[in-house]
């Protein structure tokens, strides 16, 4: 039987930009769903590439000195490099420049025309060269007078231009994206989308006559096709669309297009209705992510504050960043950026919880057993919980997955890393060792072992690098079939295994080392003088009912708690409050024991401003009751996270 196949694409990226950190972002999320699905059985393509036309494209090359051709081919190296460090294992790179794309945009055209959705007319308004968008008169008014999308500079247009009716197809798209509710995600998108498509569709001007870096109008040569309608056409051209090529029949319509949530508009409407207008199928779904911010705010050259992810992986390893990228943003909303909060994720995730857990047990086999993993031979009291987890995280896991939240899948398998440290501390083998009870040891060093089995498959598509490096201190490096997800199971390390004790896979970053401190200062704003703005202006302790209704109070659940190194008083939390999780730090390490709080819904202030607590970015605070020196945290038995208190 053949297999199922899944059609995953990025944006293809303007080689006139330095790609940064939110360019990986998408591509590793790419790569990673790419990865899980051929592990699932599926045949996988990923689809990435490069937007080479334009007017943008043909000022920068002017600007160098060079043909564009020859400026965009450095550039798009540049960008090979960046993907093959990240081990990014695309199945096709598209240029916009290669004869197998034009020819394909170019039948297109004909097509389109020949059917009287393309006509010729006449084109006056205001054109942004930077986002390469037409925009309307009220847009540009809405905006100030500037783009709306960049805040730079628009200029007046007139030129006789190719029009497409996109209105022809308006009813149809918006019974489309009501029959098809997972078509464009997250919901708030989708309604966006629709709002815009109901307030009426202007013709679309697709082409320009006043430079020459594109891709000539058929029979009309003087008009080059407008850089969208040319680079939309990439996630059919690359199947060989018009060319009798069975990987078009295999694998369209995409799966998913994977794009940042500023150019949605043109892949939930531009990209539909040219589909409709070729009688083709629509792509099953249009994801919007967030962006990745540095300071609250868009990462940009003038700025200076681009974060450069060569320099990041040299630092780091690309199995940590990736990681990283996956597991601290919520895929579908912006998240900020700083070093410091990488290093964090990876020394609490990485080096602590998983690095930790695999030194410990293999630490424990070596001097316990003699580096042999012996069969279970005794159940423990303690077994039952972990090895119900070994069921249950891949399954959940996976419908994660399937909804793009790969923070939540990171976060199942957390699940089993996190019980697994706890399993530890309950078992203590080495007590289990000194009484001579050798037959629970077995049992609990094999579970051990074999939970870093089956939390290291999980985390194979994310971090592909890790596996081996795990398989040979576990002593199964010759066992590659122990990797894949059919082995998932319980029981797959054969009793008798020798294990190989090495150096920690992921070790500790010491936070203040002089770069970060640097890259740090750079990026922040510069600190206002805040004593002023501090002194209060009432001098009674009453506040008004607007004073309270400032602060935003909700619900939100501990996912994880955890020790803050060399902090006796700090423990750190992992919150989530609806869709997003927080990192808070709270002193209350003396009153509570954090596992006995994993779990609970608590009362969070939502709006508090960050502050960094031994180096972590706490996200708002937690909520207690004092007298004395009692203290209890507030919790809410029956609101689910997200819910308001008020
Ligand atoms: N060439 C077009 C896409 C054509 S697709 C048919 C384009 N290119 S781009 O290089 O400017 O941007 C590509 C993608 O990068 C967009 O999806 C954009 O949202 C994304 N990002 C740019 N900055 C980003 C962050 N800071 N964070 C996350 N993604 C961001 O648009």
């Amino acid at each position: 039987m053949s297999k199922p196949t899944y059609y995953i694409t990025t944006p293809i990226y303007y080689p006139s930009a330095t790609l940064h950190i939110g360019h990986c972002y998408t591509t590793v999320a790419a790569d990673t769903m790419t990865r899980y699905k051929k592990m699932r059985g599926y045949d996988a393509y990923f689809l990435t590439g490069s937007d080479e036309h334009g007017q943008k494209i043909e000022r920068a090359a002017a600007a160098a000195g060079m043909e564009p051709i020859r400026y965009v081919d450095g550039i798009i190296e540049t960008f090979r490099e960046l993907w093959r460090k990240f081990d990014i294992d695309y199945s096709d790179f598209i240029r916009t420049t290669q004869p197998r794309h034009e020819e394909v945009v170019q039948k297109i055209f004909r097509k389109l025309k020949d059917k009287g959705d393309i006509y010729l007319g006449a084109y006056e308004g205001h054109y942004c060269v930077s986002c390469e968008t037409f925009f309307t008169e009220t847009q540009i008014k809405d905006a100030g007078g500037v783009c709306p999308d960049c805040g730079g500079k628009v200029d007046i247009v007139k030129e006789e231009s190719y029009f497409f009716k996109l209105d022809n197809y308006a009813e149809r798209l918006l019974r489309y994206i009501d029959e098809n509710p997972d078509f464009i995600q997250p919901v708030s998108r989708r309604n966006e989308m629709i709002n815009f498509i109901k307030q009426g569709l202007e013709d679309l001007s697709i082409s320009r006559t006043t430079f020459s870096w594109g891709i000539p109008v058929p029979d009309d040569p003087k008009h080059v096709i407008y850089v969208w309608l040319d680079a939309l056409t990439n996630y059919i051209s690359a199947l060989g669309y018009t060319k009798n090529d069975e990987r078009f029949e295999r694998y369209w319509p995409a799966d998913v297009h994977l794009v940042g949530k500023d150019i949605v508009r043109f892949h939930t409407i531009i990209w539909p209705i040219m589909l409709m207008a070729l009688d083709l199928p629509l792509p099953k779904k249009v994801f919007a992510h967030g962006w990745i911010l540095v300071n609250e705010g868009k990462m940009s050259k003038s700025k200076g504050n681009v974060v450069d992810p060569m320099i990041l992986a040299d630092k780091y390893s690309t199995d940590a960043l990736r990681y990283f990228l996956l597991r601290e943003f919520i895929f579908g909303t912006d998240g900020n950026y700083s070093e410091d909060i990488l290093i964090n994720r990876i020394n609490v995730d990485l080096a602590n919880d998983f690095g930790n857990l695999l030194s410990r047990t293999t630490a424990m086999i070596t001097k316990f057993q003699g580096g042999i993993i012996k069969a279970p031979a005794k159940k423990t009291e303690h077994d039952d919980e972990l090895l119900e987890l070994f069921k249950t995280v891949p399954e959940e896991m996976a419908a994660c997955m399937e909804k793009l939240e790969f923070h939540n899948a990171l976060a199942a398998v957390w699940k089993i890393v996190t019980k697994a440290n706890k399993y530890i501390d309950e078992c203590a083998p080495w007590a289990l060792n000194k009484s001579g009870n050798s037959e629970e040891l077995a049992t609990v060093l094999y579970n051990l072992a074999e939970a870093i089995r089956i939390s290291t498959i999980l985390l194979t598509p994310v971090m592909p690098n890790t596996p081996a490096k795990v398989f040979v201190q576990l002593g199964i490096e010759d066992k590659p079939e122990l990797g894949e997800w059919q082995a998932l199971a319980y029981g797959g390390i054969p009793a008798g295994t020798e294990i190989h004790r090495g150096d920690p896979i992921f070790p500790r970053i010491e936070a203040e080392t002089e770069e970060t401190v640097k890259v740090e200062k750079k990026n922040k704003p510069q600190k206002k003088d805040t004593k002023n703005e501090q002194k209060r202006e009432n001098t009674d302790n009453c506040i008004t009912i607007d004073d309270f209704a400032k602060v935003e109070l909700k619900v939100g659940k501990i996912l994880r708690a955890e020790k803050v190194e060399k902090a006796d008083k700090l423990l750190k939390f992992t919150v989530r409050v609806g869709e997003e999780e927080r990192t808070i730090v709270s002193g209350i390490a003396k009153y509570y024991d954090p596992a006995e709080l994993i779990g609970k819904n608590v009362a969070v202030v939502a709006n508090l401003k960050p502050a960094k607590l031994r180096g972590i970015e706490s996200q708002g605070m937690l909520l207690c009751a004092e007298k004395g020196d009692q203290l209890e945290l507030i919790t809410i038995d029956t609101i689910d996270d997200g819910g308001r208190i008020r």
